[in-house]
């Protein structure tokens, strides 16, 4: 469960979440929805503990994203927006989070044979120098193998193919059960399918939030 109690994030004078309240249950599937500048990406890093809120607390499972931070990613799964600039070789990068995280080498395989990533020949390449496309579905592959309660995408389509968006979002509809997905997306259409709620955000707020 992730609870977003009374949150307000300042960057300088702007706000960018404004005394935004949300809870997330078992089994809520989210589009995450506004314009860009709207705090979606405020709202994800406050729960992955990036940011520290000036005001309000966020909790997963009744821990704080700060303070237990290492407890609390171990349930969460989240691809962001740009891949991070990683400059592991797929091997290591692979053995990395297989260490790290409690993740099968074979689960990533699994899904990236999925997502139609080729990983045997392109092991021993740095994931910095893959293309855009490459890079997401490798991050997505590492997250459906992590099987997380709680996965957070914050717009990963942008560099997929349609192909690789259908392969994708049918990976998702096959893993959904008892979780918590948050989808932060501009294409409604794209996504009706894997979600049951809709939540549009302006201004740091929370406009409207619905099961769909
Ligand atoms: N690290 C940061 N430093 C300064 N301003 C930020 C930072 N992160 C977000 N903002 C500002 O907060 C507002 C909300 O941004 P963001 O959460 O990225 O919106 P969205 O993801 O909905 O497009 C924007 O005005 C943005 O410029
Ligand atoms: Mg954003």
């Amino acid at each position: 469960m992730i609870e977003v109690k009374n949150v307000t994030k300042k960057f300088g004078s702007t706000l960018s979440l404004d005394n935004a309240s949300l809870t997330f249950e078992k089994n809520d599937y989210v589009a995450l929805m506004g314009p860009n500048g709207a705090g979606k990406t405020t709202l994800i890093r406050l729960i992955l503990g990036y940011y520290h809120p000036n005001s309000g607390e966020v909790l997963i499972n009744g821990l704080s994203p700060i303070k237990d931070r290492l407890e609390v990613l171990e349930h969460i799964s989240f691809v962001p927006q740009l891949p991070p600039p990683i400059k592991l070789s797929l091997e290591e990068l692979i053995s990395y989070v297989c260490a790290s995280a409690k993740i099968e080498k074979k689960e990533i395989f699994h899904f990236a044979k999925e997502m139609e990533l080729d990983l045997v020949p392109n092991l021993g390449k740095s994931f910095f120098k893959l293309s855009g496309g490459m890079k997401q579905k490798m991050l997505i592959a590492i997250s459906l193998a992590k099987k997380s309660e709680i996965i957070i995408y914050d717009e990963p389509t942008a560099n997929l193919d349609p192909k690789a968006r259908d392969n994708f979002y049918r990976l998702l509809k096959e893993n959904e059960n008892g979780k918590i997905s948050l989808f932060v997306s501009h294409r409604l259409d794209e996504i009706k399918d894997i979600v049951n709620r809709q939540i549009y955000m302006d201004l740091g707020k929370v406009v409207s939030d619905e099961k769909i």
